[in-house]
């Protein structure tokens, strides 16, 4: 039996779960099921990431104090996870005292080992709030292209990073007041101690290969040393001989893995070494968003061999949740919160799209919310369930019980084989592939019950056993089908487990045929998706995003000034024309730009360089007729020429609207 540790990302303990964040909660939650399926002692921990800058203000702004503010949050964080059917062998948070301890335990050593560095250095301090201010509570000019109102780390408008002290008229975003630069020590860790550890071992198949390959890059470069403390105030531990200092947020949010876990040992008695220790054989996993990789593949294990712990087994990463297309964007009711989907449907539903399409890679994930409902309604409905709901009458008819004997028993032998490779699948994180081979199994077990037509021959006479018979082997192929789902469908197939009357649905159990075997009556399993529930969590997203624009009007929503009147021979200069996107890429290294190849009629393409990439993706694009300006001068950027410009609305980043004609219009035509 393996003995395997599993973590999620720690959620911020400062806003609402998405169904972004559910993607690896449930991607987690499936593989810990599955594992436990398959016999092995599997625990699954978690915690709410507690600490920081922003969930001090937070609870500030909300008029409570951070404890009460986090527990607040911990309560909502934990009703929607289980309510989603993620099942946490404990949830912890990382302002508890077993992270308290593990924290200062885990620096002492470091810095027993010569590995914390002090000195100081200069950042923007914020006279009225009497604190220092991170990039993002720092506004002003950008000192390349002067655009107003600019983050203290790079620029909205012409995509330059600089540091915060080389804005102009920078001010405070927390007083408004400008802030002045001022020295204090910070806490360093020593990463590039690390390099030759790190490049063994994140090669040593801890990691996706794209994932190592990305890193490599980073490790050529050479690294550098990590800030770990931050100045008072903040809500966080203090660091153990530093009065004032604290840990940064980001130093004891991995080390709480451990701590929640160190909360279930103490519960349960379960051995922290065995799992933690430096020779632990047991295997420990951490899954996570593409986005905190550096954390967790360089941060981590370089802390973790400081302060003679294990190291992970490996660290998978998944990609970004888009919605239709799109990153998700409260402007268009597409950033789904987990409550307003429970309030709406059945959480099994999303449980299934994520693993139908869920890989092993780090591509983003896109919920296309018409695919979602006609993808669940034709698999499990029509497919899967379809099984149970013909066979099951007509063996309660014959006295509820299955046939003694079954006269095909190759089939279900092939469904039982099936269950081997499925499992591979499952345990390499290839769950789109594994929900492939079970729907595959539907297929042939509903044509195998469509050849035969029982509901035919229970109308002839004398034909009761071969109908019993046929059923028999429906119900078994379908008590097969639900040992290989239920890690997907805990409460689906659980319900199935009642109906089947059988102890299980563990891997193992289902080479015991049923035979002669009682069932219960069955129940419905699940019910189609309703268009009607989807359209309605986008509109209360939509209202959410109404009252929340409401209360805190966004000054970037105001609406431009006419510019100056022009005359109309000024105006007809401009050529406008109809174009078709025949082709939308990301650009390799443009953080804002996606490259379209328009077809402007008479066979005719365009190549333009377009500032969209946050508002739609490349898909969502893709065949979409638009305005374009065809007689601007070609310019040259740093990806290439960019011939022409497209026509959009909007403030800018996620809300930017593309004109699009009429329908009729084609590609060519002249816009007047
Ligand atoms: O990115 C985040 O949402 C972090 N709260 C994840 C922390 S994971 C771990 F390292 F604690
Ligand atoms: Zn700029």
């Amino acid at each position: 039996m393996r003995k395997i540790l599993v973590t999620s990302a720690l959620p911020y303990a400062n806003g609402p779960i998405h169904l972004g964040h559910m993607l690896e909660y449930i991607q987690t939650d499936i593989w810990v099921r599955f594992q436990k399926a398959m016999g092995n002692q599997c625990t699954y921990v978690c915690a709410d990431d507690a600490h920081g800058t922003a969930i001090m203000l937070r609870a500030e702004k909300e008029g409570l104090t951070p404890e009460a503010q986090i527990a607040k949050v911990q309560a909502e964080h934990e009703a929607d996870f289980a309510e989603f059917l993620v099942n946490f062998d404990n949830f912890g948070s990382t302002h508890s005292e077993e992270n308290r301890e593990l924290s200062a335990l885990i620096y002492n050593r470091l810095k027993a080992n010569g590995h914390i560095n002090v000195r100081g250095i200069k950042q923007l301090f914020d006279p009225e709030k009497q604190m220092f201010l991170a990039d993002r509570y720092v506004k002003g000019n950008c000192p390349k292209c002067n655009a107003e109102d600019q983050y203290g780390d790079n620029c909205e408008s012409c995509g330059a990073t600089y540091n915060a002290s080389e804005l102009k008229n920078p001010r405070s975003v927390l007083s408004g007041a400008a802030p002045v630069e001022k020295e204090s020590d910070h806490y360093f860790f020593k990463l590039p101690e690390f390099q030759q550890f790190l490049k063994d071992w994140t090669r040593s198949g801890t990691l996706q290969t794209e994932v190592a390959n990305k890193l490599a890059e980073w490790l050529e470069n050479g690294l550098q040393e990590w800030d770990i403390s931050r100045d008072a105030p903040y809500f966080g531990f203090e660091i153990p001989d530093a009065p004032g200092k604290y840990f940064y947020v980001w130093l004891d949010a991995p080390i709480g893995y451990m701590a929640s876990f160190k909360q279930l040992c103490n519960r349960t008695g379960m051995d922290f070494d065995e799992y933690w220790g430096k020779n632990s054989t047991a295997e420990v996993y951490h899954f996570i968003g593409k986005d905190i990789i550096n954390f967790h593949a360089l941060f981590w294990p370089s802390m973790l061999s400081s302060a003679q712990f294990r190291t992970p087994s490996a660290v998978w990463a998944h990609g970004y949740v888009t919605v239709n297309g799109a990153k998700m964007s409260k402007s268009r009711g597409t950033f789904i919160k987990a409550r307003t989907y429970l309030n709406n449907l059945t959480p099994e539903y999303l449980r299934y799209y994520y693993a139908a399409k869920l890989t092993d890679k780090v591509d983003d994930f896109d919920l296309n919310l018409e695919d979602f409902v006609s993808r669940v309604n034709a698999d499990l409905v029509g497919k899967v369930i379809n099984i149970a709901s013909r066979c099951a009458g007509f063996v309660k008819k014959s006295g509820g019980k299955l046939a003694a004997e079954l006269s095909n028993q190759a089939l279900l032998e092939q469904f039982i084989a099936k269950g081997d490779e499925i499992a591979g699948l499952y345990e390499k994180r290839e769950f789109g592939k594994a929900i492939r081979e079970i729907i595959a199994l539907a297929d042939a077990a509903n044509e195998y019950i469509h050849a035969k037509e029982p509901w035919a021959l229970a109308k002839q006479e004398g034909k009761a056993a071969e109908v019993l018979d046929i059923c028999s082997l429906g119900i078994n192929l379908f008590r097969q089908l639900m040992v290989y789902l239920a890690p997907v469908l805990p409460d689906m197939t659980e319900k199935a487990r009642q109906f089947l009357n059988i102890d299980d649905l563990s891997w193992a159990s289902r080479s015991q045929v049923l035979l002669g075997h009682a069932l219960n009556d069955f129940v419905p399993l699940m019910g189609r998706i309703e268009k009607e529930k989807v359209d309605a969590i986008v509109a209360q997203e939509l209202a959410d995003a109404a009252k929340e624009a409401a209360a805190a009007p966004a000054p970037a929503a105001k609406i431009e000034p006419i510019a100056a009147e022009i005359e109309f021979d000024d105006f007809a200069k401009v050529d406008l024309r109809i174009a078709k996107i025949v082709k939308a890429e990301h650009v390799e290294g443009a953080g804002k730009l996606l490259r379209l190849t328009l077809d402007i009629g008479e066979g005719k393409t365009r190549n333009v360089f377009s500032g969209i990439k946050a508002a739609y993706s490349p898909e969502e694009l893709t065949g979409k007729l638009t305005v374009m300006v065809a007689n601007l001068k070609p310019r040259k950027m740093k990806f290439g020429m960019s011939e022409g410009m497209v026509l959009a609305a909007g403030p800018g980043g996620d809300e930017l609207w593309i004109l699009e004609p009429h329908e009729g219009a084609k590609p060519g035509m002249r816009v007047m």
